[in-house]
């Protein structure tokens, strides 16, 4: 969908201001001006046929949290009894009445029964109507329209109605004001040159210098010895996989299971290198030299190895060699999203693991979402296999490092999606997404320049907190970074009793703050309102949503500075959220391989036990996340948005989650 829900207000909103539309039609959607390069030309000739296509809504929206409760909260009898995809596709399904409704509608119009069609995922009805039928359907007329650089012709109306009793049984119809054309340029070279002018046309997420990789790749020449001894006295300055293991006591895996699975998401042209791995694993995981994940090549992904420098193989090789490291033999999926051109973003990821989800409320917003077959045909790398819709399935764990600002897309294309992670929730998947790096700012270090959702981003010296999506999505476990205080022996503190760690200020600040878009979720409503009563934050309505009644985040935090990562041929340090998300993946991944040794199903949907359990996670109480001209929020004692409820205590989860269901 190419516009946000809140112009169709404003659109209605205007309407309702001037006469009423005759009959018992109400506008639907309506689009505010033609997208550049669009020009009208000619009225439709009235004997075309148009292909089209009713996107009923789906039922039931407002019961997902319920169902996802069921099967996540410690105290339901039915935690752990996770859904099928098949129960998932039903229980979301458009309701009969919404269906009897519009094929009553449509027939009234002449166009009967035996023409329509439902579509396999039960959400469209299909049928071919001429003009005539189609415009007097939707009370609306319909004209060509010509691409400026292409000649490509498209069929659009400017706003199209629906009879007002069916409103809330259509979603959209199509063809009408969407203009999702599949562009075929002619002339590729501008086209590109044009992307790499303006970056914001180029949404890959994966693409060098976005902010939420991670930061660093200065070289260390030669690390301390190697006795475990040695390793672990110098964790304040470097991260190894032994320091991870003492910090949150959790041992060198020894087993592999068929049914457990890990899953780490890059997108192109993010990619890891192979002798990087070999490296790695020389030094910290010697059994796994020669190891390779398991790759899963998502719309044309690839591991390429043409541009090579710490800004396109820093993430990879830090995801890899860490998850692939920590949970060894267990084998790692590496999920390889998108072209070499157009790259991906989340929602091309969804597809893949979804097929429903292609056509989902509209399915992909080409404004934000990558295209395939990728219509940049004859420029080296492009995809031109079909979109994969399903065909791949999802591992119980899935970490994901890469983050948007919540204020980067609009609230419709943000509650689609994180509807999304609630389903995924329903089968038994764990979603980690790192909370980004810059404190309360967003990517890059960015504020927003006043209230709205237009406003534009300021050089983030001052101005409102810019949280990061789908972190802020409640259907998703936030993951914020903590770092070793600074001239602290690990092994000496932990005996002592005292915590080692604190909120992470080096190079890098642990994203946190509170969402703009989604409302506070019921599981961590008394952590928040604890905070905000223990812990006021000295910052009014002009810095943050403080109605204490929206998401809060993050939701758990691990180390994410100093970690010896080997990049390009070299062992670099490395800093990031980035590295906290794998790493708590991996914690969860041995903690699915003993459920599933003993029967039991996998953790999925881990925040509703997290927040009636916090003692399962070491709290972290000092450091804060600056941003914005700000000290930013503050750790505290309890649940903070610097890093949340603390970081993993295995033993203590461990057998948490073995008592459970
Ligand atoms: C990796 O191992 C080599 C050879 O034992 C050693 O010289 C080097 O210091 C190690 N590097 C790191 C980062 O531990
Ligand atoms: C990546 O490599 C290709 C081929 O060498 C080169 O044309 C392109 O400019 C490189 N991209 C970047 C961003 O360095
Ligand atoms: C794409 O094709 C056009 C027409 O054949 C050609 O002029 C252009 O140079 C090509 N661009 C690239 C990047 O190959
Ligand atoms: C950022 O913007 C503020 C307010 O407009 C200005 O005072 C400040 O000098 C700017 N800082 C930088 C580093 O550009
Ligand atoms: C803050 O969030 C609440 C709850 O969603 C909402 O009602 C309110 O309008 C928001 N405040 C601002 C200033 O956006």
């Amino acid at each position: 969908m190419l516009f946000s829900h809140s112009i169709l207000a404003a659109a209605l909103t205007a309407l309702a201001a001037a006469s009423p539309i005759a009959d018992t039609h109400s506008l639907h959607e309506k689009r505010s001006q033609v997208p550049p390069q669009w020009q009208k030309r000619d009225v439709l000739d009235r004997r075309a046929i148009l292909p089209m296509k009713i996107g009923l809504t789906q039922s039931n929206l407002d019961q997902g949290w319920d169902w996802l409760k069921e099967v996540s909260h410690p105290s339901s009898a039915k935690y752990g009894k996770h859904w099928s995809p098949k129960q998932i596709a039903h229980a979301f399904a458009p309701s009969d009445e919404s269906v009897d409704a519009v094929k009553a509608w449509l027939a009234s119009a002449g166009v009967s029964e035996h023409r329509i069609k439902q579509s396999q995922s039960l959400s469209w009805l299909e049928f071919d109507a001429t003009v005539d039928e189609a415009e007097a359907l939707l009370k609306t007329t319909y004209n060509v329209y010509e691409h400026e650089e292409t000649g490509q012709p498209h069929v659009a109306c400017e706003e199209y109605s629906v009879p007002s009793h069916l409103k809330e049984h259509v979603d959209m119809v199509y063809p009408t004001v969407h203009f999702d054309a599949k562009v075929k340029p002619r002339d590729l070279s501008s086209d590109l040159s044009k992307r790499e002018r303006d970056p914001g046309v180029y949404k890959g997420v994966g693409k060098p210098g976005s902010g939420s990789l991670p930061k660093g790749g200065w070289h260390i020449g030669h690390h301390h010895g190697h006795k475990l001894e040695e390793e672990l006295a110098t964790c304040d300055e470097y991260i190894t996989p032994d320091c991870l293991r003492a910090l949150y006591e959790f041992p060198i895996n020894h087993r592999a299971d068929r049914k457990n699975s890990y899953g780490i998401v890059e997108y192109t042209p993010q990619s890891y290198v192979p002798s990087d791995l070999d490296m790695f694993f020389a030094n910290f995981s010697r059994k796994a030299v020669g190891e390779r994940p398991i790759l899963d090549s998502i719309d044309g992904g690839v591991v390429q190895q043409t541009n090579m420098s710490f800004g396109f193989n820093g993430e990879s090789d830090l995801d890899l060699e860490y998850a692939m490291t920590l949970v060894y033999p267990q084998k790692v999926t590496l999920y390889q999203v998108g072209d070499l051109v157009e790259g991906a973003s989340f929602n091309n990821f969804l597809d893949a693991i979804d097929g429903s989800y292609c056509t989902y409320e509209g399915g992909d917003d080409p404004s934000q979402d990558a295209i395939y077959p990728d219509p940049y045909t004859n420029y080296t790398g492009a995809y031109e296999g079909p979109e994969n819709c399903g065909g791949y399935s999802a591992t119980k764990v899935i970490s994901t490092s890469y983050g948007y600002n919540e204020h980067d897309l609009t609230p419709f294309y943000e509650r689609r999606q994180c509807h999304e992670y609630l389903k995924l929730g329903l089968m038994g998947v764990s979603v980690l997404y790192s909370s980004g790096d810059y404190g309360v700012a967003g990517n890059g270090g960015q504020c927003i320049d006043g209230p709205g959702i237009d406003a534009p981003y300021n050089n983030g010296t001052s101005g409102r907190f810019n949280p990061s999506f789908p972190a802020t999505c409640p259907y998703v476990t936030a993951v914020g970074a903590t770092q070793v205080k600074p001239n602290t022996n690990i092994v000496d503190a932990l005996a002592s009793g005292t915590q080692p760690e604190e909120a992470c200020e080096t190079v890098i600040y642990s994203g946190g703050g509170f969402s703009n878009v989604f409302a506070l979720p019921d599981y961590q409503a008394d952590a928040v309102h604890e905070w905000f009563d223990n812990y006021p934050p000295p910052y009014g309505a002009d810095r943050f949503n403080n109605s204490m009644q929206t998401r809060g985040f993050p939701d758990i935090s691990a180390n994410g500075a100093n970690y010896v990562v080997a990049v390009d041929g070299t062992f670099s340090l490395v800093f990031g959220t980035s590295a906290s998300s794998p790493t708590l993946g991996s914690i969860l991944t041995l903690i699915n391989q003993a459920r599933l040794t003993r029967g039991k199903s996998s953790v999925g949907f881990i925040n509703p036990v997290a927040y009636e359990h916090p003692e399962v996670f070491n709290d972290i109480t000092e450091g804060g996340n600056q941003g914005c001209g700000t000290p930013g929020f503050e750790s505290a004692p309890g649940w903070d948005p610097v890093t949340g409820l603390g970081t993993p205590n295995y033993p203590k989860m461990l057998k948490l989650w073995l008592r459970m269901g």
